[in-house]
């Protein structure tokens, strides 16, 4: 049974944590959903992750909701969240409602995520108004990580961990269902989410967190760039992956693939009747002519044995 939104207050209030994982094609959700996350996020990290882009500026909507569908199709339970890339929601209210719209009715995501608070809070008012659920994230923001000077540790001073304690504050207040607290010192973290009553999600925010999201490529070891601090591999598939495209490479090229137990085969006398036609119409253009008629009829037959087959 899919999870509720709602459930996700009283579980912080239950002291559960929330699992949430990133995931954008069909495979990973369907495997993220057997393991039991509780939500998971069509990240704009599929950016970087997954379409060679340098940052997760350059992601468009509409390479999204490709990602977006295919992860709802992947999923039963767990809650699906659409991440509102760059130039999505920063133009006016309108936009980011128009593009909330089509994560939530196009490709069936059930929560949308917004990076920031100050600007992004009319956003919000103005999505959650019309029904659809929507995720803040605050701390370090990577569409804005050049105004924050990179990809680094947000709120380490006293007046930045109270400002970031207010714009927590004020999500909740537009209505945000969680916030992810990205790259955000642990005690600062767990004062935000001693005062919230909706979970915090934590990337690199500590333990304290009432939930932790990591990208799958981070998890899973499949990316090749040098892991942020907060970042633990469960695995080190890119490895793995690497291994087993290098022994089919050597057996195809030695011979040994495909073996006898991955081919097909024919009965023995449709095998010579096949090679008498072939020998036949390579003997001039009466036989040319039949081997078209026999390759139809080969075809024809080869559809057959795979429907047999399959
Ligand atoms: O896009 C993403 O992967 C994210 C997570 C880091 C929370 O926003």
């Amino acid at each position: 049974m899919k999870l509720a939104l709602t459930d996700l207050a009283e579980r912080k209030a239950q002291g559960e944590k929330l699992v949430m994982v990133t995931a954008y094609d069909h495979p990973g959700a369907r495997l993220a959903d057997a393991a039991g996350v509780d939500l998971i996020l069509v990240g704009d990290s599929a950016a970087d992750n997954v379409l060679g882009y340098d940052s997760t500026v350059p992601v468009t909507v509409e390479e999204l909701l490709v990602l977006v569908r295919a992860v709802v199709r992947g999923t039963e339970r767990a809650v699906v969240i659409a991440d509102m890339p760059f130039g999505s929601f920063q133009v006016s209210d309108e936009a980011a409602l128009a593009n909330a719209v089509r994560f939530v009715k196009d490709a069936g995501a059930d929560a949308v995520k917004l990076e920031g608070a100050g600007p992004s809070l009319s956003r919000v008012q103005a999505i959650v108004g019309a029904g659809i659920p929507v995720m803040g994230h605050i701390g370090l923001t990577p569409q804005s990580a050049t105004m924050l000077g990179g990809y680094k540790a947000q709120g380490r001073t006293a007046a930045k961990a109270q400002r970031l304690l207010a714009d927590a504050r004020a999500l909740e207040a537009a209505g945000c269902f969680a916030v992810v607290l990205e790259a955000v010192p642990a005690a600062v973290a767990q004062r935000i989410s001693k005062a919230l009553t909706i979970p915090t999600i934590g990337i690199g925010a500590g333990p304290a967190c009432d939930g932790q999201v990591l990208v799958w490529h981070d998890l899973l070891g499949l990316s090749d760039r040098t892991p942020a601090r907060f970042v633990k591999r469960y695995a080190e598939l890119g490895d793995e992956i690497k291994r087993a495209l290098e022994s089919f490479a050597s057996e195809v090229r030695s011979g040994s693939f495909p073996a006898a137990e991955h081919t097909y085969s024919m009965p023995e006398d449709e095998l010579s009747l096949f090679n008498a036609h072939v020998g036949k119409a390579d003997m001039g253009s009466y036989g040319r002519r039949r081997q078209v008629g026999a390759s139809a009829e080969a075809t024809e037959e080869h559809e057959h044995a795979q429907e047999a087959d399959a």
